[in-house]
């Protein structure tokens, strides 16, 4: 059987030059004959959706690309559209079911990943893998990022860093805590360079969770954290 890398060698996705390929196989290779539902955003080509469909044999694969594609991949079903189209992202993934993986290779500007990704997400099953490709974008002004300004508000690196806060969620001590809509729904992220990976999943209960606290406990809390 063919390694990713391998059958990435007969089709010339950037994948390969980017050395993402040999990430990929890491996380891919238990799920490989999975029935598995896959979406990619931005298909280009399609030497991609070609890879994915040699290597993942019993998956139901689509792809998503702002332009029209004329050409036809067997199994494969592509669509026209923005990433940005909630719309259409639900309508995709309401013919799909949950998504067990997404590809976000799109247009790579910091607004639209950070779109897809909040809309994408609710369709995404339990244990599934979100990437976003090719964040070098999050330090070119022109996609919505900063060179200097790394915790620049709405770029997409910044984004999953702070995504990142949603896994220690429990531990945050804070009065007035509001939880965020991601906390205590992923597992973990997981960076390299130029692409995240994140995992849908409930973090490890942390082990005072349960634990209640009365009213003068609370208050002795907001106390100490104003004062400390
Ligand atoms: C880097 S290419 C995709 C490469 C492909 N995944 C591969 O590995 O062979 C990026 C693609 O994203 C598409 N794209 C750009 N902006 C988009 C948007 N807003 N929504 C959907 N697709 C978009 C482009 O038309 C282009 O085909």
């Amino acid at each position: 059987m063919l390694s990713l890398k391998e059958i990435g060698s007969k089709y010339p996705t950037n994948k390969n030059d980017y050395g993402f390929l040999d990430i990929y196989e890491n996380y891919f290779k238990n799920l490989r004959n999975k029935n598995l539902n896959i979406l990619e955003i931005g298909v280009d080509k399609g030497d991609s959706l070609r890879l994915w469909r040699e290597y993942f044999i019993n998956s139901r694969i689509c792809g998503l690309d702002i332009d029209k594609k004329d050409f036809v991949i067997q199994n494969v079903e592509i669509y026209q559209g923005d990433q940005n189209d909630k719309i259409l992202l639900n309508k995709i993934a309401k013919k799909y079911g949950k998504f067990d993986i997404i590809i976000d290779d799109g247009s790579h500007v910091s607004k639209h990943i950070i779109n897809s990704f909040n809309y994408l997400f609710d369709h995404l099953r339990q244990d599934g893998i979100y990437i976003v490709e090719d964040l070098q974008t999050s330090y070119i002004p022109r996609y919505g990022g900063s060179r200097i300004n790394l915790i620049k508000k709405n770029s997409s690196m910044n984004f999953f860093k702070s995504l990142s806060d949603s896994i220690n969620y429990e531990n945050f001590d804070r009065p007035f805590f509001k939880k965020h809509r991601f906390d205590g729904l992923i597992k973990s992220i997981h960076f390299y360079q130029n692409i995240v990976f994140v995992f849908k999943g409930q973090s490890a209960k942390y082990f005072h969770q349960n634990v209640k606290i009365n009213f003068l406990d609370r208050l002795k809390k907001m106390l100490s954290f104003f004062f400390r």
